[in-house]
């Protein structure tokens, strides 16, 4: 079964124009596409109930590009599912967010400086902020490209792209501090939250 490209409710928000989001929608939807695309292609090597020798090059070219584009798809996802024009600011200090933020840096503040650390960090990729599931604990990764530096089974709650389309139109290249600010302006704590395991206020 195909995977459809979500829509998103987001316009005027504070900081990314609506130009910026509209290119990258599109950008989103063709990850969804390519991501089916190679899906079909696999089970089209599949078909015969077997990976001849003189197919791996092709099918293993295939499989080495299937990171990159589910993640391109997932990553983006969750990206534009944390925002919202109403959003912003930070996280309210009675929400599980913050209450994990400060059992797993000492504060929701050194929280943040390591998010946005981590998000001016040189390179094309995302800042993300995965929980682990097992402990409730939360930490920011940087994630190369879309699919270098995820950590298996852990959750990603919040997302920001940083790689250089997500903001060029609104900032320059050496601007990246403005638009994870805006990025801060623009954030779906409610949505953060529904992301956080259920039990975490007994964990971690
Ligand atoms: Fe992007």
């Amino acid at each position: 079964m195909a995977y459809q490209a979500k829509t998103f409710p987001l316009s005027n928000l504070e900081g990314i124009s609506d130009q910026t989001l509209e290119m990258h929608f599109k950008l989103y939807e063709g990850y969804v596409k390519e991501t089916n695309n190679l899906t079909e292609k696999l089970a089209g090597f599949l078909a015969d109930g077997k990976v001849d020798q003189e197919e791996m090059p092709a099918y293993s070219e295939l499989n080495r590009r299937l990171g990159f584009e589910y993640n391109g798809m997932v990553l983006h996802e969750h990206y534009f599912g944390n925002m919202t024009r109403s959003g912003g600011g930070d996280a309210d200090s009675r929400s599980a967010f913050y209450a994990a933020a400060a059992r797993s840096y000492g504060s929701y503040d050194i929280w943040k400086v390591d998010f946005v650390g981590v998000g001016k960090m040189r390179g094309v990729g995302w800042a993300i902020c995965f929980q682990d599931p097992s402990s409730g604990r939360i930490s920011n990764h940087w994630v190369s490209l879309h699919e270098v530096g995820n950590v298996a089974g852990f959750h990603p709650v919040l997302v920001v792209d940083v790689w250089e389309h997500a903001f060029l139109l609104d900032y320059k290249p050496s601007e990246r501090g403005k638009y994870i600010d805006a990025f801060f302006a623009n954030i779906d704590w409610t949505a953060v939250d529904r992301r956080m395991a259920p039990d975490v206020g007994r964990r971690g």
